[in-house]
Order: structure tokens, then sequence, then C-alpha cells
């Protein structure tokens, strides 16, 4: 058994430059691979510098560029195909030639694993978006991978339906990317994770072969369940290109609730007193520091709260529920708001009830726009981790300490420490907002950071994956044996490497 420390000074911290060397040996796109493409596609789907009319490199900048404009691919080439056929026959084309393939969805990925390390080609799922079937009565919805989340829930909303799976981003990633990331999100405590919810899927292997997997049974025991496997393998085991998926019923009615508490230390137990209280009908319980809310509310994410409400808040919770009758639940939040307060040594100081689907959306906004509001901010080091609940606030603080004695906190380097996050899955995420980003605030934060997490029993990533951003700790949460493991069954499906390399194994 090594203590952090020891597991520490084994793992090398590496730049994605200093790891390129361990990316197998690929070759770039030529113009020959373009003419093959182009027997493929129509030439309004191929995006490259290469072609006879080559496109403007600005034109491939949102594709190598990753969202928080941290991580920069050089790709020349963007495939778009339109179907099934075409991805297995580009593929199919890239294992033969040895080209790196990274597929794409929305780009909206935070490790790193969307946008190529060097000219790999980028393969765009955006113009695979058709919704294939939805059975109102089973609830099973057929996609194709491309669909972006958002347009899956308005689809589904006069269906009295709701994708089981809600975040910050659904107006620009893709189902495939939430698959491929195992996105969690802002209703994982209701719906669970989509290893659950997630019934099928098709996908094409590195060698071209699609793997036929989108069946819509809810029950199939019919030995390895291999779909499991493209789940959260963040495309490096194959590109996923249509999936089938379990809608839930739409919630009769939804209400939120802002709740400001004096101090961190009151979460817990004001989680288990919602828990008891709310019972079935809770549907997310968010937590967020007093500097997160600040940033939020200052790059304008949703409506401020009263001062009264934020005066004296270290920290606040969103709680949301999810049920079959209005008044029923506005009576079990309201009860639990006198409840909460009714006592000699309240775990609140305060709480806002939405009493309009427009507050409702603003106190959402609130949530969802931090992540938003910390890019507008600076630049942020995001780490989503698992520890135990009880050490959300310990985190934070230990790693502001950490930055302030490494001389880094202010004097514009580091500005925030902040947290925030999804209590009900034990999810923090860690924010570490600078100026710039830099060598050296990354080497104060790595491995410090993933060494803090280790010391919990923690794991480096809760939901945002491992990309290019933490390869080099993946071994802080997973032991060697099942590092061995995955390597193999990378091996098995990806023999030459193609798929996305240099993303979660090196
Ligand atoms: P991309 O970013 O395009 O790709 C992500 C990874 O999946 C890459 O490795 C890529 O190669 C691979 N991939 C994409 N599509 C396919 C495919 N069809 N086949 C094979 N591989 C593929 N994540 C959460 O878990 N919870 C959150 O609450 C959350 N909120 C977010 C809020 C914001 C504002 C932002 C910007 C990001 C958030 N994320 C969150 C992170 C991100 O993982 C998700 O946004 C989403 O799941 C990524 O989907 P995408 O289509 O953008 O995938
Ligand atoms: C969230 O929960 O808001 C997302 O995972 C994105 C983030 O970490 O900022
Ligand atoms: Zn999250």
């Amino acid at each position: 058994m090594f203590t952090s420390r020891q597991i520490a000074r084994r793992i090398p911290l590496r730049s994605p430059r200093r790891w390129a060397h361990s990316l197998p040996q690929l070759n770039s796109v030529t113009k020959e691979d373009l003419a093959h493409f182009s027997k493929i596609l129509p030439p309004s789907a191929i995006l490259s510098t290469l072609s006879a009319t080559p496109t403007p490199a600005s034109e491939l900048e949102p594709f190598n560029n990753d969202w928080m404009n941290k991580y920069h691919g050089k790709s020349t080439t963007v495939l778009k195909p339109r179907n099934v056929k075409q991805v297995s026959e580009i593929v199919k084309w890239c294992n033969e030639r040895r080209i790196g393939i990274v597929p794409q969805g929305g780009n909206t990925g935070l490790v790193g694993g969307s946008v190529p390390i060097k000219d790999e080609l980028i393969l765009s799922l955006s113009n695979m978006a058709s919704i294939r079937s939805f059975d109102d009565a089973s609830g099973i919805l057929v996609a194709d991978a491309g669909c972006i989340l958002q347009s899956l829930s308005d689809y589904l909303t006069p269906l009295n339906h709701v994708v089981p799976l809600d975040l910050g981003a659904k107006g620009s990633c893709q189902i495939g990317g939430n698959v491929s990331t195992n996105a969690g999100g802002l209703r994982l405590l209701r719906y669970g994770s989509l290893h659950g919810s997630v019934l099928g899927l098709e996908v094409v292997l590195p060698d071209g072969t699609i793997l036929d997997q989108l069946t819509t049974l809810r029950k199939d025991n019919t030995g390895y369940d291999l779909k499991q496997l493209f789940i959260g393998a963040e495309g490096t085991l194959g590109v996923v290109t249509g999936v089938s998926i379990l809608a839930a019923p739409a919630p009769q009615a939804s209400n939120n609730i802002m709740l400001a508490l004096p101090k961190f230390d009151n979460v817990l137990p004001l989680y288990r007193e919602v828990k008891k209280q709310l019972c079935e009908i809770l549907s997310a319980f968010e937590f967020i520091d007093r500097t997160a809310y600040d940033l939020g509310v200052k790059h304008g994410q949703g409506r401020a709260l009263d001062s009264e409400v934020v005066e004296g808040a270290e920290c606040f919770v969103l709680v949301e529920t999810s049920g079959g009758n209005r008044e029923h639940d506005e009576e079990k939040l309201n009860n639990l708001l006198e409840s909460l307060l009714d006592v000699d040594h309240p775990l609140i100081n305060t709480g806002v009830l939405a009493s309009s689907p427009a507050q409702f959306s603003s106190l959402w906004a609130i949530r969802e726009g931090l992540t938003e509001a910390m890019s507008k901010e600076g630049k942020p080091y995001k780490y989503d981790i698992s520890v135990p609940l009880h050490k959300f606030k310990e985190v934070v603080d230990k790693t502001r300490d950490h930055i302030k004695e490494m001389g880094l906190l202010h004097d514009g380097a580091v500005k925030y420490v902040v947290g925030y996050g999804h209590v009900g899955d034990g999810n923090l995420h860690l924010n570490v907002v600078a100026s710039e980003y830099t060598p050296e605030i990354e080497a104060a934060l790595e491995p410090f950071v993933y060494e803090l997490v280790a010391t919990y029993r923690g794991s480096v990533s809760a939901e945002h994956g491992i990309g290019v951003m933490k390869t080099h700790a993946l071994q802080y949460s997973k032991d060697a044996t099942s590092i061995e493991l995955m390597k193999r069954i990378k091996h098995l499906f990806d023999p030459k490497g193609i798929m996305n390399p240099g993303k979660v194994l090196v």
C-alpha cells in the first residue's frame, strides 16, 4: 500500500508535449486520402486545408480548439458523415492508412479529449442528427449520435417524456458525446448514470466494422454487456453512431428552492433532512460555495438573490423536486422550509422558493451558468473529483492554502479557488481560476490535487473523463491491474491505436 506522497513520486507530471513521444506512429492526412474521402462524402461534408479549394484555417479553428480554449490541435481535415455506412468507410480507410481519428460531438468536453493532439483527422458527428424512433409506451428513444441533447429534450417534451440527463452544455453537446464521456449532470440523483439508462449502441469499430447493439430491450442477459465498454470510452474504442436510451416520464410538477447556509458544515445534515422529507420527489441537490455564487452573479448567470438572502451565507444549496402533483409537492417544500427554520439551531439562514417558471429557470441559471462564469472570469483549471461529501470544503480550502503557500494566490496568477457540484453524487467541481494557463500553476496543482483526492480514496474524474488532461493521473484512481486490463481491451479493439490517440491511456 502506497501513501499518496509515494504514489505522487512514482508518477511524473507530464505535459501533452512531453507525452507526445509515446503516441503511436500515425500518418497525416494527404491529398490522396482526401481524394478517397471525396468518393465517400459530398464536398460540403469535407473541410480541409488540403482540398483543391482549401477551407480557410479559421473555419477549422472551432474544431481544433476546445471549449475552454486550453487544448489546441492542428488538424487539417474535418469530415462530417451523414450515416453509419459513411463513418464505417472512413474509419476503415484510416485504419488501413494508420491515420489517427478524433471523434467529435459538440466539443464541450472539459478534459481536452475532443480535439487532436497533433494533426489527427476530426470526425464530426454533427451531420448525424436524426431521431430514429420513439416508443411512448416503453419510453425508449433511438437517435443518431449527433443529436444535440437540447433537441432530444425538445422532441420529448410534447410526448410527456424527458431525457434522463441534463447539463449546462445541453444546447451544444451531443448524445454520442454524452455517452462517450458518461456524462453525469444535474439529474443523475434522480435517473442514475448512463450505464443504466443507455439500452443499446451502434458503434463503428476501429477497423470499420459496424457493431449493431442498438437493442430496444429493457432486459438482455445474453453474455457480456459490450455496450458498457463504450460508455465513457471517450472515443478510444470506436465511433458511437446511434444510441438507444430509456427516457423517463415527464414530471407533472417541478419546483426548486435556493437555500442559503451559514456554514458548509450544515450541508450534510441538510442533505439528510431534505432526503427524509422530500423523499421520492427530490430530483437535484446541488452545492455552490459563496465565491462561486458571487462569480456566477458577477457574470450574469441568473438573477442575483436579494441581498438579505445572500448576507452571511457561506454557501448555497439548490434543491429541485419533480413529482406528479404540484400542490402536494409545494406543500412538502413549504413544510421543509418551515421545519428547517423552526428549530433552535437552523441549518439554513433562509431560502428562496421559486414562485414562477421564470424564477425556477433563474435559480437553475445560477447553478448551470457557473461553468461559463469561471471561463468569463479567467482561465479555470477544472478538477471534477469524487470525494466524501464532508470533505468538499476541506479540499477547496487545502487547495487554496497550498496555492497561497506557493505564492500564487492573487498578484495576477490565481484569482479564485472555488467549489460547486453535485452533492447527491459525491462530486465536487474544484475550479482554480487563473489569469492565464501557465506551467507554474499547473505544476503547483498537479499532482497536489490528485494526491489529495487519493488520500480520501476518491476519483480524479467523477464525470468529465480523462481525455488528454489526466492520462498521468489515472493511476491515482485505478490500480495497475485495472490499467493493464484497460490497455489490453484497447489493443484488442484498436491494435493500430488510431482511435483518439493520446487520450485516456498512453
Ligand atoms: P465532445 O466534447 O465533442 O467529446 C467528448 C469526448 O467524447 C471526446 O473524447 C470525444 O472524442 C468523444 N466523443 C464525442 N462524440 C463521440 C462519438 N459519437 N463517438 C465516440 N466518441 C465520441 N459533463 C458532465 O458530466 N456533467 C455536467 O454537468 C457537465 N456540464 C457541462 C457544462 C458546460 C457548460 C460544459 C462546457 C461542459 C459540461 N460537461 C459536463 C462536460 C462534457 O463532458 C459534456 O458537456 C458532454 O458530455 C460532452 O459532449 P460533446 O458532444 O460536447 O462531446
Ligand atoms: C457542472 O456540473 O457544472 C459541470 O460538470 C461543468 C463544470 O464542472 O463546470
Ligand atoms: Zn458536473
